[in-house]
């Protein structure tokens, strides 16, 4: 694919789609990776003279207006981080955006609202696509972790400008492209979190490539009640758990070591100061919720890490922004830190953990994306990647 590098940006307008949906608390930006991974396409424009239009998604507003989900303190932390004031438009697309896309400098950047403000952003309308596509002469793409979806800005846009890669997206690329194909065995994948019908399809897939795969987190619960067991008041999609019993099968027709808890930390409630107590998993009491995974499943799972050359991890293993529910999701981050091979991780939250457990540092691979990282190590073409022009 072509990147920024591959062509000549001085005095263009230059549409470029950036994932800056960071983690947010009380309207405070609590882990701004995300937009320090953008700089280095970002100062690049600048120096280079283009004229920057910046846009992004924050969360999940369904095409409305939510005013917590604006992208004010993005712009104030871009603004911070590089020197200059980023003008911040309150709407996707306008007659003012338009005016004041035109108003750029060589040299200057905005940022235009939450793009999923706009109804049209989602369903990869033409409308909005080409509006995008009007305010400027180039598309560049540096969004890796929105890049599995096909959005208006993601996607839709590159039918009307040409497309170019960011230095994030390239980066991701080349490292994630052969993380799986040319991996060291034996490979282990730890997937976790609540998002069951995002990563049902992953798991899948990864089934076919895989040594060991580990299941943990809210989506285990399906997995837990695919053996017959009942998961009192934890998150369950019912719907789902016929496909993970066939998905546990076939791992045993494959030789696949499919690890899902034998052990949970329950809780009385979703809270912090729930009453706990940890039980096998064919013992989960009515009325309580399995919210981490407990010691004897940690030992499982750390013992099958160690034993690896390769961990792809993504997800955590409970309910890690609750301290009481943390113990397993940081389990896992340690164990990591052993392991003799290659790590690669991905999905906020398992990159929070790392960081928080002190052993970022030791790790072979960060990646920016959730979703997008695991898809993409699957070997599905992403929209954002595809519509970008070759070299
Ligand atoms: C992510 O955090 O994985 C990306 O920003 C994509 O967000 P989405 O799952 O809401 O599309």
């Amino acid at each position: 694919k072509k990147s920024v590098r591959d062509v000549d940006v001085k005095g263009k307008r230059v549409f470029c789609r950036f994932d800056f949906n960071v983690p947010m608390e009380e309207g405070r930006i609590t882990d701004d990776t995300r937009i320090r991974a953008a700089l280095a396409t970002i100062e690049y424009l600048m120096q280079n003279g283009a004229r920057v239009i910046m846009s992004s998604h924050l969360g999940r507003p369904k095409g409305q207006v939510v005013e917590e989900l604006r992208l004010d303190a993005v712009a104030d932390r871009l603004s911070q981080l590089l020197g200059q004031q980023v003008k911040k438009m309150n709407d996707v697309y306008s007659d003012e955006v338009k005016i004041e896309a035109e108003k750029l400098h060589d040299g200057e950047v905005m940022l235009l609202e939450n793009v999923r403000f706009h109804p049209g952003e989602e369903k990869n309308d033409e409308e909005l696509a080409k509006q995008f596509a009007s305010l400027a002469d180039l598309f560049v793409n540096d969004a890796f972790g929105t890049a599995h979806r096909a959005h208006a800005s993601t996607a839709g846009v590159a039918r009307h400008i040409e497309g170019v890669a960011g230095f994030l997206m390239e980066k991701e690329i080349e490292f994630l492209g052969t993380a799986i194909s040319q991996s060291d065995r034996p490979l282990t994948a730890i997937i976790g979190g609540a998002k069951v019908k995002d990563k049902i399809g992953v798991i899948e897939n990864l089934l076919e490539k895989v040594d060991n795969l580990i299941v943990g987190g809210g989506l285990s619960n399906t997995f837990i009640k695919a053996k017959g067991y009942d998961v009192g008041n934890s998150l369950l999609e019912e719907e789902k758990v016929e496909l993970a019993k066939s998905f546990m099968e076939k791992a045993e027709q494959k030789g696949v070591r499919f690890l899902i808890p034998v052990d949970v930390v329950v809780a009385d409630k979703f809270a912090n100061d729930a009453e706990t107590k940890v039980v096998e998993v064919d013992s989960i009491p009515e009325g309580w919720q399995a919210l981490d995974i407990g010691p004897k499943t940690i030992e499982l799972y750390k013992n099958a890490v160690l034993e690896s050359k390769t961990v792809v991890w993504n997800g955590p293993m409970g309910v890690f922004e609750m301290d009481t529910f943390a113990e397993g999701t940081n389990a896992i981050a340690r164990a990591l830190k052993e392991v003799n091979g290659t790590t690669i991780i991905g999905g906020g939250d398992s990159v929070a953990a790392v960081e928080k457990a002190g052993v970022a540092e030791a790790m072979t691979h960060i990646s920016t994306g959730g979703g997008a990282s695991l898809e993409f190590m699957e070997g599905k073409e992403l929209p954002g990647v595809a519509v970008l022009a070759d070299k």
